[in-house]
């Protein structure tokens, strides 16, 4: 069997890792350094893409990111009469675009922030100006990679994120309608689930890092480590979500004409009035996914398989115990970085993932931010974490810079 993924970052490389077997052969497009059968081809190119998944009998196609599916890569496919795990187009809309996602939830009854939506500069400076607290988020609708949401402490810095999406134009056309929202305190966390359209099946509740620096300081970054399962969500709770959050969703976007085969990712504030949805995202989430395939004991291949044809297995089976993923990450990133810088990886018995790497001759060299994923298990949280830190005392590179505090949110539940 011929796999072909889509993506070239950790997150690719361990749906690679998970989806390996006797007998299947997987080609990575564009993949990383860490990959094998890399095909010079990127997400953005669908055609080629398909192209290259027609002439090459590929069996099954596995999506990573996001934009690929917000431009039609599986109508493109299954056109073609090409299997492929991912939402179509319309069902991407609910992260490709966050005013259609925010009035979906309020349709539908799923827990969300108070929310308005503007489409111009005039009508959001009055929305801000009368706005009932002094706190609130700002958000480009489109797809701005992750750095189109503002979290602002008063009206003027609400003012001056308005200013750069909508008058400067950071994110160009992703910035023509604004979400202003209502700020929720609380602790975040993210739930995936694997869905046929009406049936899913939910993943190990994770948690991202997004700040860079200790202690949730720092830029926004696309995600510097992650572990799973996250015991801030218990399993209660993740009986909560389903029945409240997500099978509301995807029988929601049934009834839209939006059916929703694919990962559906709901990004969570645990507020202290329960779980609210910060966002939905359509596939998997990047760092979350190295934290959390190394804990599955079914067969990837089975979920994607079963949710593509419409019947999912009954349940999943988990590992016992917690994986955490530190992200390495280069020396300036999120901002301005070097590439290029030799990366010696001396021979540990845990996971990497690679993300930001490429190899030249007998070479492994730094090409991105994000380097390396280390993934470390353990029977318990701390000890998982412990693993992944020793992983990453085994890799050296010129600037390589991660934080230190991976899984300790978690660890203070116990
Ligand atoms: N309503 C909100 N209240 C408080 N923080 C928020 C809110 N919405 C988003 N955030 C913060 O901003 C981050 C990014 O927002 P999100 O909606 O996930 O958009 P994206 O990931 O596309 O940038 C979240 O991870 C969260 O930290
Ligand atoms: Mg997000």
């Amino acid at each position: 069997m011929k796999i072909l993924i889509v993506g070239g970052g950790g997150r690719e490389h361990a749906l690679g890792w998970a989806l390996a077997g006797e007998g299947r052969e997987i080609f990575f497009a564009p993949g990383n350094g860490g990959t094998g059968n890399n095909i010079p081809i990127t997400p953005a190119e669908i055609d080629k893409l398909a192209e290259f998944s027609q002439r090459e009998k590929i069996d099954l196609t596995v999506v990573g990111p996001e934009a690929p599916l917000a431009e039609g890569v599986v109508d493109e496919f299954e056109k073609r009469g090409l299997k492929i795990f991912g939402p179509s187009k319309n069902a991407s809309e609910i992260e490709a675009s966050k005013a259609f996602a925010r009035e979906f939830m309020k349709k539908y009854g799923i827990p969300s922030p108070h929310f308005e939506i503007v489409t111009s500069f005039e009508e959001g400076k009055k929305m801000i100006e009368n706005w009932k607290e002094e706190r609130m988020v700002v958000k480009a609708s489109g797809l701005a990679a992750g750095k189109g949401s503002y979290v602002c402490m008063s009206k003027k810095e609400a003012l001056k994120a308005l200013e750069e999406i909508m008058v400067e134009r950071r994110f160009g056309s992703s910035g023509d309608t604004v979400v202003i929202e209502e700020y929720l305190e609380g602790e975040e966390a993210s739930i995936l689930a694997i869905s046929s359209g009406e049936q899913f099946l939910t993943l190990l509740p994770s948690q991202d890092h997004k700040r860079a620096y200790d202690g949730d300081r720092g830029p926004n970054t696309g995600g510097m480590g992650a572990y799973a399962p996250c015991p801030l969500i218990k399993r209660e709770d993740v009986w909560w979500i389903e029945e409240h959050i997500m099978r509301p969703a995807l029988s929601g976007l049934v009834q839209e004409g939006r059916e929703f085969r694919g990962v559906l990712y709901a990004g969570l504030m645990v507020t202290d009035k329960g779980p609210m949805v910060l966002e939905f995202n359509v596939r998997f989430g990047d760092p979350e996914t190295q934290a959390i395939l190394p804990l599955l004991k079914t067969d990837l291949l089975s979920l994607i398989e079963g949710a593509i044809e419409g019947k999912l297995p009954e349940r999943i089976e988990w590992e016992e115990g917690y994986a955490v993923c530190v992200v390495l990450a280069s020396s300036g990133y999120p901002g301005k970085y070097e590439k290029g810088k030799e990366i010696k990886i001396e021979e540990w018995d845990g996971i990497i993932f690679h993300a930001g790497t490429k190899r030249e001759g007998e070479k492994l060299l730094t090409s991105g931010g994000r380097v390396l994923n280390v993934v470390g298990k353990g029977k318990t949280l701390k000890e998982a974490k412990e693993k992944a830190y020793e992983g990453v005392r085994h890799i050296h590179f010129d600037g390589m810079f991660y934080r230190k505090d991976i899984g300790d949110k978690g660890l203070r539940y116990g």
